[in-house]
C-alpha cells in the first residue's frame, strides 16, 4: 500500500469507525458486531502505527467512545473512566508484559516475582456508582469517559447493585466511595425478551450487551426493573477515608464486603503464561456461563506497579484484555477464482488476505455461484466481513461498501472453462463446463500432482484431495502450496493437529527437483524418464533454473523440431509439449507456483560415473524403492527408462521381475541383480 492509498484507507475507516461507535455507545444499536468492529479498530491502529504523522487526534484510536445522550443528566466523573487496549493473542500478551517492564524498569520496578489478575471480561456497559455514608447517591454510564449519563433511577432497580453498604468484613465502610463495575444481562433473558419484542413487533436486540445498554438508558425505570439486569463489580476508582489496598485482588475483596456482587470466577495468577491459559480455558468453556463473555482482562495484580505505569492514551498502561478469538473478522477480497468440480460445476472461491476468525488463520471462502456474487454485490478488490460459525467453511456475509476505493472490479463468470477452455453453460443458476469429463480430469492431474513421483506430498490422499476441492480451497495445484492450517482445520473431522501436520508436510515439500516438478505439471505423455530427461536439459542451460516460471521461459522457446532433438522424444511427445508450453494459462500457472514459494534444489549431480548408461528396473528391490533408485542413477549422471531396447545398458532386476527381464535376455541387454546394482552406485 501506498502512503496515499494508507492515507485514503486510515479517513475511511475513521469515518466508519466512528459512526459504528456513535451506533455502539451512544445508540444502542449496532449495525456490525463487535468482532467486526475490532478487525476494523486493529486495521487502522496498524495504519497508524506504520505511519505515524498521520494520526490525529480527532482519531477514534485516540479518544474513548461514546457521548452522553441529552436525555439524561450529564455527571462528571472525579476520575476519567478509561478503556484498555485489546490483545489477540499470547504473543501480543507477551509484547505488552514487555512493553511495561521496559516502562517500569526505568522508574525501579520490575514485573520479576509480580503476579497478575484475571477476570472475565463481561459483555455489557460500564457504570459507576458513587455511595456517601454507605447510601447509592448516584449511578451513570461511562459516556465519553469524562461525562456519563445520569442512570441512578435506573440503577436502584437492579439487585446486584447495592443501595446501601453492609459491613460483612474488616473495613469499615467509607464515607464516601467510587465503585465501578458492568451492568449486563443473562442469556436466558436476552432471548426472551428478544422473544417478547418480536412478538410486539418491535425491534429485535442484537447481542445482550445491547439489551442491557437500551435497558439502563430507559427513562421510565419499570421497564429497566422489568428486565432483570445483573451486575459484577470490578473497581474502586476513590475512597475516602483513604485504604491502601496492595492489590487488584484486595480490592475485590474489600468490595465484596461490602456487598457488591463480584465474579466468582476471577482468580490472581502467579505469571503471565497462566493468565493465557485462564483465556484459553474460557475460550472453550464460556458455553456454560449464563452471561456472554469476550474475553478475560488481565490487570498487574500488585498496585504500586499497576501505578508507576500509569496511563497511556485512554487506557492504564498496567491493564489489558485478551479478546476470545472473533467468529466474525474483515478480510479483503484479494481475487475471485473458479474451482471446476467433478461434474464440471464452476464454483467462484474468494481468495482472501490472512486473517483470523475464531482461533484459526483462514484465506478462502466459498462463494457458491454468481447469483451469490450479485446478492452480496461483491467486486474483486471489495473488504468484506467473513465468518464462521461452528466447523463450518467460512462465509462472507456482507460487503463494506464505505471502504471501496474506485479500483475495485467486478466479477464476470468466464465464458471457457478455466480448465479446458470449453464452452461453459448456465444451468440454473449453476455455470457447468461443457465438456462432461473436464471436472473429473482435473481432479486426477490434482492427485497427480501430490502424487509419490511428483511433489510427494504425504498425507494427501485422495479423499483429502476431494475435500480441498469440493469446499473450494483448491482450484490449481499451485493453491496446494497456499492452503493455510485454518483453511484446513475447519474440514469436516480434520482437526487442528492434522491441519499442522498437513501444512508442515506441503511446506517441506516446497522444495523439489526440477525432474519432480516437470513430471507433476502432468503434461500428456510425459513421464517419469522423460521429465527427467526435460529437467537435465534444462538445468544444463545457461541461466540456472531455480523457480517454476523460468521452466515456462526456458521452453517457450522450443519449437516442435527442437524437442524431438531430446533423447527418447517422438512427434507425439514434442507435440504435446509445444502445446503445453504454448498456452498462456499454464505459464500463469507457473508463476502462481512461484508465487506459492515453489522452488527448486540445486541438481544433486555429485558424479558422472553413469553418465551415458541407461537403466531400466523391474521388480521390486529389497533396500531401496523405485523412487530412491531412479533418483540416485539421476544424480550420477545416468538415466532411467521404461521400456527395454536396444540402447538400454543394464536392466535392475528385482524380486519377480516382470517381462522386462526376458526381453533383456532376447535383445541381450544385460541383467544386473539388486546387489550388483548397489555395488555399482557405490564403488
Ligand atoms: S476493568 C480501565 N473488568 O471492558 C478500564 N472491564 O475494554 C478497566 N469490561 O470499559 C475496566 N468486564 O466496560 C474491567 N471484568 C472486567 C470487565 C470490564 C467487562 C468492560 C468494561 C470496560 C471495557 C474495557
Amino acid at each position: 500500500m501506498t502512503r496515499e492509498e494508507a492515507k485514503e484507507r486510515i479517513e475511511k475507516l475513521r469515518r466508519i469507525i466512528d459512526y459504528h461507535r456513535a451506533l455502539y455507545h451512544s445508540f444502542d444499536s449496532p449495525e456490525i458486531s463487535d468482532a467486526v468492529f475490532d478487525t476494523l479498530k486493529n486495521e487502522l491502529e496498524e495504519l497508524e502505527y506504520e505511519y505515524p504523522d498521520l494520526v490525529t487526534p480527532d482519531s477514534p484510536t485516540q479518544k474513548i467512545g461514546g457521548r452522553p445522550l441529552d436525555k439524561f443528566k450529564k455527571v462528571a466523573h472525579e476520575e476519567p473512566m478509561l478503556s484498555l487496549n485489546d490483545a489477540f493473542s499470547a504473543r501480543e500478551m507477551e509484547e505488552w508484559r514487555d512493553r511495561v517492564e521496559n516502562y517500569i524498569s526505568g522508574r525501579g520496578k520490575t514485573l520479576y516475582g509480580a503476579s497478575f489478575y484475571c477476570e472475565l471480561k463481561i459483555d455489557g456497559l460500564a457504570i459507576e456508582l458513587v455511595y456517601e455514608n454507605g447510601v447509592l447517591i448516584r449511578g451513570s454510564t461511562r459516556g465519553d469517559g469524562i461525562f456519563g449519563e445520569d442512570i441512578t433511577q435506573n440503577m436502584l432497580t437492579i439487585t446486584d447493585v447495592p443501595k446501601k453498604l453492609d459491613c460483612f468484613g474488616r473495613l469499615e465502610v467509607p464515607s464516601r466511595l467510587v465503585a465501578r463495575g458492568e451492568i449486563f444481562i443473562a442469556k436466558k433473558e436476552f432471548t426472551r425478551i428478544n422473544k417478547e419484542q418480536k412478538r410486539d413487533g418491535l425491534k429485535e436486540y442484537a447481542n445482550p450487551r445491547n439489551l442491557a445498554a437500551g435497558s439502563v438508558r430507559q427513562l421510565d425505570s419499570r421497564v429497566t426493573a422489568g428486565r432483570k439486569l445483573k451486575s459484577f463489580q470490578y473497581d474502586i476508582s476513590m475512597i475516602y477515608p483513604k485504604v491502601v489496598f496492595k492489590t487488584h485482588e484486595e480490592e475485590h475483596k474489600a468490595l465484596a464486603s461490602w456487598g457488591f456482587t463480584v465474579n466468582p470466577e476471577n482468580r490472581r495468577v502467579d505469571s503471565l503464561e497462566k493468565a493465557c491459559e485462564f483465556r484459553d480455558e474460557w475460550e472453550n468453556s464460556r458455553g456454560r456461563l449464563t452471561y456472554e463473555v469476550d474475553g478475560i482482562v488481565v490487570f498487574i495484580n500488585e498496585n504500586d506497579i499497576f501505578e508507576i505505569a500509569g496511563v497511556v492514551g485512554k487506557a492504564p498502561r498496567g491493564g489489558i484484555a485478551y479478546k476470545f478469538s472473533p467468529r466474525e473478522a474483515t478480510a479483503v477480497v484479494q481475487n475471485i477464482k473458479i474451482q471446476v468440480g467433478r461434474t464440471g460445476v464452476l464454483t467462484p472461491v474468494a481468495e482472501l488476505s490472512p486473517v483470523q476468525v475464531s482461533g484459526v488463520t483462514i484465506s478462502r471462502a466459498t462463494l457458491h455461484n454468481e447469483d451469490e456474487i450479485r446478492r452480496l454485490g461483491l467486486k474483486i478488490g471489495d473488504t468484506v466481513i467473513v465468518t464462521r460459525a461452528g466447523d463450518v467453511i467460512p462465509k462472507i456475509t456482507k460487503v463494506i461498501t464505505e471502504l471501496r476505493t474506485g479500483k475495485e472490479k467486478n466479477f464476470i463468470m468466464p465464458a471457457r472453462c478455466p480448465i479446458d477452455n470449453s464452452k461453459v453453460k448456465r444451468d440454473g443458476v449453476l455455470s457447468k463446463c461443457s465438456n462432461p469429463k473436464c471436472g473429473a480430469r482435473h481432479r486426477e492431474s490434482l492427485y497427480h500432482v501430490v502424487s509419490r513421483g511428483a511433489f510427494d506430498i504425504r498425507g494427501l490422499g485422495r479423499k483429502i484431495m476431494d475435500k480441498f476441492l469440493d469446499e473450494g480451497l483448491i482450484s490449481d495445484a499451485a493453491d496446494i502450496f497456499s492452503l493455510s492450517e485454518g483453511d484446513i482445520e475447519v474440514l469436516d473431522r480434520l482437526g487442528k493437529k492434522s491441519a499442522e501436520n498437513i501444512v508442515s508436510e506441503i511446506k517441506s515439500k516446497k522444495k523439489t527437483t526440477l525432474a519432480r516438478f516437470i513430471f507433476g505439471l502432468g503434461i500428456l505423455h510425459i513421464g517419469e524418464e522423460t521429465a527427467a530427461d526435460l529437467a537435465r536439459i534444462a538445468s544444463d542451460g545457461r541461466k540456472k533454473i531455480r523457480i517454476p516460471s523460468e521452466v515456462g521461459e526456458f521452453f517457450a522457446a522450443y519449437s516442435t523440431d527442437d524437442f524431438e532433438k531430446i533423447n527418447d522424444i517422438g512427434p507425439k511427445i514434442a507435440e504435446s509439449l509445444r502445446e503445453w508450453f504454448g498456452r498462456k494459462e499454464n505459464i500463469a500457472l507457473l508463476s502462481r507456483f512461484d508465487k506459492a514459494g515453489v522452488e527448486f534444489e540445486a541438481p544433486k549431480q555429485t558424479g558422472k560415473k553413469l553418465e551415458g548408461k541407461t537403466f531400466v528396473l523391474t521388480g521390486v528391490l529389497k533396500t531401496l524403492d523405485r523412487e530412491e533408485a531412479k533418483e540416485k542413477i539421476r544424480t550420477l549422471g545416468g538415466d532411467t527408462s521404461e521400456t527395454v531396447s536396444k540402447k538400454t545398458s543394464f536392466v535392475v532386476a528385482g524380486e519377480s521381475p516382470g517381462s522386462k527381464k526376458a526381453k533383456a535376455e532376447r535383445l541381450g541387454v544385460k541383467t544386473i541383480n539388486e546387489s550388483e546394482f548397489l555395488r555399482m552406485l557405490s564403488e
